[in-house]
């Protein structure tokens, strides 16, 4: 079929206008007037209308287009031409064409509305469909602006264990696996506490992976498996690492406006909001945060956690992400450094997403002292055993210490308005849902 034809991406149709190509995919639209076919192809770049007319394909090839199905798998060779009406604004008068393969049964997801459970049983083939498509682009871009942003800025890429002795975050959510002789590993909640050893030697360093809660929750805001961007920089305080953040989101979110500007219209996602995202932030602390709920009817108490209620109700407020910082330490991590100005609090922040989106960044400077930290893991009935290798981190040229984490669905979801985050990643993991 190659032969005196280019093989072509339909993206790059409109460089090949008039000239014999060669395209491949999978039947997405099909229409026919008995001497004619229209076959919409679509094959991951984009959608071609392919024009099958009788007499101008071998008769046994037309005969053939009788059996085509949605999603059958084709290779069609033809002349570009241009047609405004046309999706994309191209169309191929077809040539010769090879069915590859005719699927064995009709497509389980057609136009009709289907419900989510039946959408996320078939997620496998719902991945296909034009506004999953536009998602996993966007995706694509997002993770590629903010690797590029850390390694412009001089940050080394550092690798962090999914199995792990030290429980991370909190003993709560843990994944626990069987590990030969040390009885049990746990699936990381975090890549922290190797980003700080690592920041430790190479002062700026980032980490992206993926990272597992054991999460009991079912709201739009949870995954058991999600993807995690995590920085830490050795010398930073909690002002400076909220810069950080704050920089990192303005330049991914602009990054992703420009370059995925088709992506998001298709996703009906209204652009005004996203481009009024610029230095600098608001920010409350907590005690703030505590005061406005209160104005807003919220009956909470001091020393409580922010629910995602309560966030949705703070976003608001305001056109921008929001920045509460200085929790009280009862509700946070065990690693975070108490404030100097009122030990019942620690210097962290979570940054809250406008629009509803809740938290997607939780930061903080981290303890660097030895024994108020060793006081810390002891507190929380942690195995102080398992922590030595980090705690020698406060023995050898402890310095302060800042980082954050980033969670890659939470952040799609809002820059692409998705309403729950199992649509933020190919295969979602979720309370009820390991399959496919
Ligand atoms: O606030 P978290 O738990 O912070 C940490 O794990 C720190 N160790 C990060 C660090 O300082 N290096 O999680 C960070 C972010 C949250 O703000 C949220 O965006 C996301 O990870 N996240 C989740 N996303 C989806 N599903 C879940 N179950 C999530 N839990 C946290
Ligand atoms: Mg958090």
């Amino acid at each position: 079929m190659g032969e005196n034809s280019f093989d072509i991406s339909i993206i790059e149709a409109g460089s090949h206008v008039g000239k014999t190509v060669t395209i491949s995919g999978w039947v997405r639209h099909l229409r026919s007037s008995g001497s004619i076919y229209f076959i919409e192809l679509r094959d991951g770049t984009g959608v071609m209308q392919c024009v099958v007319v009788k007499g101008e394909v071998p008769d046994e090839s037309f005969q053939r287009c009788a059996q085509l199905k949605i999603e059958a798998s084709l290779l069609v060779k033809g002349v570009v031409r241009e047609e405004r009406r046309a999706p994309g604004g191209y169309e191929l008068g077809v040539t010769s064409l090879d069915i590859v393969q005719i699927p064995v049964e009709d497509f389980p997801i057609s136009k009709k509305e289907h419900g989510v459970d039946y959408l996320m049983e078939n997620r496998h083939l719902w991945l296909r469909s034009s506004r999953q498509l536009a998602i996993l682009r966007v995706r694509d871009e997002l993770i590629w602006l903010l690797r590029s942003y850390f390694h412009k800025n001089g940050y080394i890429l550092i690798d962090t264990p999914i199995l792990t002795g030290s429980i991370g975050e909190s003993a709560g959510n843990l994944f626990e696996t069987d590990y030969f002789d040390y009885g049990k590993a746990y699936l990381a909640q975090t890549g922290q506490l190797y980003l700080e050893a690592a920041c430790m030697a190479l002062k700026k360093v980032f980490c992206l992976g993926p990272t597992f809660r054991a999460e009991k929750s079912k709201t739009r805001r949870h995954l058991t498996e999600f993807w995690m961007l995590e920085a830490e920089v050795a010398f930073y305080d909690s002002e400076r690492n909220m810069e950080l953040q704050e920089d990192m989101i303005c330049d991914v979110v602009s990054g992703v406006v420009t370059n995925c500007e088709q992506e998001l219209r298709f996703l009906k996602r209204d652009l005004a909001p996203l481009k009024k995202i610029s230095p600098p932030f608001p920010r409350l602390s907590y005690d703030e945060a505590v005061e406005l709920l209160r104005e807003k009817k919220y009956d909470i108490e001091w020393g409580s956690d922010i629910g995602g209620d309560e966030e949705t109700a703070i976003s608001e407020s305001f056109e921008k992400p929001v920045f509460i910082y200085n929790y009280p330490r009862r509700i946070k991590a065990f690693y975070m450094k108490p404030s100097p100005h009122n030990a019942q609090t620690v210097l962290n922040d979570d940054l809250i997403a406008p629009e509803g989106y809740g938290e997607i960044i939780g930061g903080s400077q981290r303890n660097d002292d030895y024994e108020s930290l060793l006081g810390r893991i002891e507190e929380e009935g942690l195995d102080s055993e398992s922590y030595r290798w980090y705690l020698d981190l406060r023995k050898f040229g402890s310095v302060p210490h800042s980082g954050f984490g980033l969670g890659i669905e939470r952040l799609l979801a809002w820059v692409c308005s998705i309403p729950h985050v199992r649509e933020a990643i190919p295969f979602a993991r979720l309370l009820n849902r390991l399959y496919p």
